[in-house]
């Protein structure tokens, strides 16, 4: 069996493909750009293993995928190729439009060309999967209940309103062409190889250099926390099991503000690797100007995939966060590596 899958060179594609290839009977052929969040360094491990195979190329070169789906015979599609990080759809949303909506259209549509010519025992377990985002609901005032899969969308920034756009394209495929989709909908990831422009690596890594620790606004910002590789199993669970045509909810039922989840990290990391002053890198906590129309809460209701595909995320937040903060701690050259000119670009012009 083959799966394409793109974008698999961030951070959920990479950790998604190293689990499905340690499984076996799988192949997987990873499409990627390439972006200044993509790293062909991820995936360094499994390089040469005869189940992989990397192309650089853009999910909105409608020639290249054709090519890719004619040759290599896909049984699924998995799409983890976007522009991911918030704050920069909001400094410059138009890349944004570009990869998650038009990339994403060209990617469903030569998606289902391929399907409509498959014969008819194939075309009966293709499947098109769409990862997606919690923040295509908007956001929760504190009593609200958790989203569940039927709350509407009401997404609040370039990057949740691209990602919806993505969703409902997805849904019109597979209600006007009989495209077999698969939707789903999950939290905050953290583990290893995430990009240090999101929160939980970013804190990690100024705390090691002993610089600030950037909480917007008064901190009370809610969110909820799945490890990366919980993730993983849910989207397979989902590839596998889960009916045409469904959304899935994917969420850790670990819902916390942002300042509990910087002091969780300064105690883990004050435990692992004490500051050489030995005070904690509490200190080093800043509060700075919030996130234009920031979401105050997310919280995710799982029901729905518990109940009807069994899965349940095994990671608490506390193990998981010890795990991702090892890493950090074993990776120094990785962490090298990716904070490159265009990193350091990003930072000063985010944080002055
Ligand atoms: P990421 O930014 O780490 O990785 C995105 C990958 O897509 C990179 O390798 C990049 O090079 C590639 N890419 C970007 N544009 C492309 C294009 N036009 N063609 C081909 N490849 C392209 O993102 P991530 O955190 O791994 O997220 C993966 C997916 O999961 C995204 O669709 C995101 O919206 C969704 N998601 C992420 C989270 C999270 O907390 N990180 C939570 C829920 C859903
Ligand atoms: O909810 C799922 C989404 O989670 C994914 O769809 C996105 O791709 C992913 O980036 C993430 O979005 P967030 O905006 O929630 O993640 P981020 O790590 O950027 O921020 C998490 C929270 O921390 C958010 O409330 C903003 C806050 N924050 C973030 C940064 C980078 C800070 O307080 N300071 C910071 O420096």
């Amino acid at each position: 069996m083959t799966i394409l899958v793109t974008g698999g060179s961030g951070f959920i594609g990479s950790n998604f493909i190293r689990n499905v290839l340690l499984l076996g009977n799988v192949s997987i052929v990873n499409i990627d750009k390439l972006t200044y969040a993509g790293n062909s360094e991820n995936l360094s491990d499994v390089e040469g293993s005869r189940s992989y195979t990397f192309v650089k190329g853009d999910i909105g070169d409608s020639g290249l995928i054709n090519e890719l789906l004619i040759k290599h015979k896909p049984r699924a599609v998995i799409n983890f190729a976007a522009e991911s990080h918030v704050d920069r759809s909001i400094a410059s949303p138009e890349d944004f439009i570009a990869t998650n909506v038009v990339g994403l259209f060209r990617l469903l549509n030569a998606s289902k060309d391929y399907w409509s010519d498959l014969g008819q025992k194939d075309k009966d377990v293709f499947r098109f999967l769409q990862v997606s985002t919690d923040e295509v609901y908007g956001s929760l005032d504190s009593l609200d209940p958790a989203f569940s899969e039927t709350n509407r969308f009401e997404p609040n920034s370039p990057y949740s309103a691209s990602k919806a756009a993505a969703d409902h394209l997805v849904r019109a495929y597979h209600h006007t062409y009989g495209l077999p989709t698969l939707t789903t909908n999950c939290s905050n990831n953290y583990g290893p190889f995430q990009f240090p422009e999101k929160l939980i690596p970013l804190m990690i890594l100024n705390a090691l250099d002993g610089k600030g620790l950037p909480v917007y606004g008064d901190g009370q910002q809610i969110r909820d926390w799945l490890y990366v590789t919980d993730h993983c199993d849910a989207i397979l669970s989902v590839l596998n099991k889960g009916l045409i045509g469904e959304t899935y909810n994917i969420g850790g039922e670990s819902e916390m503000t942002n300042l509990d989840v910087v002091r969780k990290i300064c105690d883990v990391l004050d435990e692992l690797r004490p500051s050489s002053s030995g005070e904690s890198y509490e200190h080093l906590i800043e509060y700075v100007t919030d996130r234009p129309g920031h979401d105050r809460r997310y919280a995710v209701d799982i029901t729905k995939v518990k109940k009807e595909l069994g899965w349940a995320p095994r990671q608490s937040f506390g193990s998981g966060i010890k795990k991702t903060i090892q890493w950090y701690l074993d990776n120094q050259e990785w962490i090298d590596r990716v904070r490159s000119g265009a990193y350091r670009e990003w930072v000063a012009k985010q944080y002055g």
